[in-house]
């Protein structure tokens, strides 16, 4: 099933909506067409639901929101260094707007668009399609780009994200999501006593402004290995430059399983909570993954009375690596003129 309701109206007179998309299971999802953004996502647990995903009651508290919660992310998620690289001989300045680098596509990115929203499924996997366009030049990239999301709540209890993409100049393209997943409820308090797990035996360390050096380092005897299951508090106690330099748990994971091949979703790493019993599965068809564990958040009101601090979410960023257009041994984040982009994200909800 999915309703739509008014949330609120820009400066500019464009409307923001938000769809409800609730599955057989009563598990449900509230998007907005402001960003995309995943506002809600209530998994019916006893004797109440759970929220698992960070947010805020206001289109007001989006408009100032610059930690992206929820949000759909591009042209380029996480970090281009000096916003600036080359492609086919030609030289680019992106949109410089954190530290002197370009951070989730420039000041406005994918998440400051209202998108438009077509119900394609009002099924028992209710499944909706946000739309937009984005002009050549826009923050500095080049190509005119036709963008859709998918989000899908299947019977499996996935909340299923498709990227789909066409420019017609060849470009650089790294969409995301960046929702903040709480599994206790995005309420309450911190994931540092929660457990993750990812099958990556590689990640990129950073400078002290999170930009890759190059290097794909081994995770083992560092606290980016989570091939086990792994407390965040544990990980987070270790003593690492990488830790400081990313204020924490900040980092992209490369995963195993990715080949440039890779159209489906594989099994990338889970989260659990032992509180609430929830597990939720991630899959993904991208090379990277950014575990970021809201750091920098102190004291910011959130949805119903709910006061965020560092730590209050975790973050599961599925991507290209950061950096990738100054890395030529990255997996290439380029996207031809004309071709097909698609890639694939589910976080799959274990009851
Ligand atoms: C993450 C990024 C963090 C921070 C955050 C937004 O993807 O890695 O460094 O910028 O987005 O608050």
């Amino acid at each position: 099933m999915i309703t739509n309701k008014h949330f609120g109206t820009l400066a500019n007179g464009q409307t923001v909506e938000e769809h409800t998309l609730t599955n057989q299971h009563g598990v449900s999802v509230d998007i907005l067409t402001l960003g995309g953004i995943l506002r809600r996502f209530l998994v019916p647990t006893k004797p109440k639901a759970t929220d698992i995903v960070l947010g805020f009651d206001t289109l007001e508290e989006y408009l100032a929101d610059q930690s992206y919660l929820g949000a759909l992310v591009g042209r380029y998620a996480n970090r281009i260094a000096h916003g600036k690289f080359s492609l086919n001989n030609a030289d680019y300045q992106v949109d410089v707007n954190q530290a002197g680098n370009c951070l989730h596509g420039g000041a406005n990115g994918f998440n400051a668009y209202v998108w438009q929203a077509t119900v394609l499924s009002d099924s028992n996997e209710p499944s909706l399609a946000l739309e937009m366009s984005s002009p050549d030049g826009d923050q500095g990239f080049p190509g005119n780009i036709n963008v859709k999301a998918v989000y899908t709540l299947t019977k499996q209890n996935r909340l299923k994200i498709e990227y789909f993409a066409k420019s017609d100049q060849d470009t650089v393209f790294n969409p995301t999501n960046h929702a903040y997943f709480n599994l206790a409820g995005q309420h309450h308090g911190s994931v540092a006593n929660q457990k993750i797990s990812l099958e990556a035996s590689h990640y990129t360390p950073t400078n002290a402004n999170a930009i890759p050096t190059g290097e794909i380092a081994s995770v083992e005897n560092t606290p980016f290995d989570f091939r086990q299951s792994t407390i965040i508090a544990d990980a987070l106690a270790l003593n690492h430059q990488q830790l400081e330099y990313g204020n924490g748990l900040d980092h992209n994971l490369c995963l195993d399983k990715f080949t440039a091949a890779q159209k489906d979703a594989f099994y990338a790493g889970n989260a659990a909570c032992q509180q609430s019993g929830l597990e939720m599965k991630v899959y993904t068809s991208m090379p990277g993954m950014q575990i970021f564990t809201a750091n920098h958040f102190a004291d910011m009101p959130g949805k119903e009375g709910a006061i965020y601090q560092a730590h209050q979410g975790v973050c599961f960023e599925s991507q290209f690596y950061p950096d990738t257009p100054n890395h030529t041994h990255f997996p290439s984040a380029e996207l031809k003129a004309n071709a097909e982009f698609y890639s694939v994200t589910e976080y799959e909800i274990i009851l």
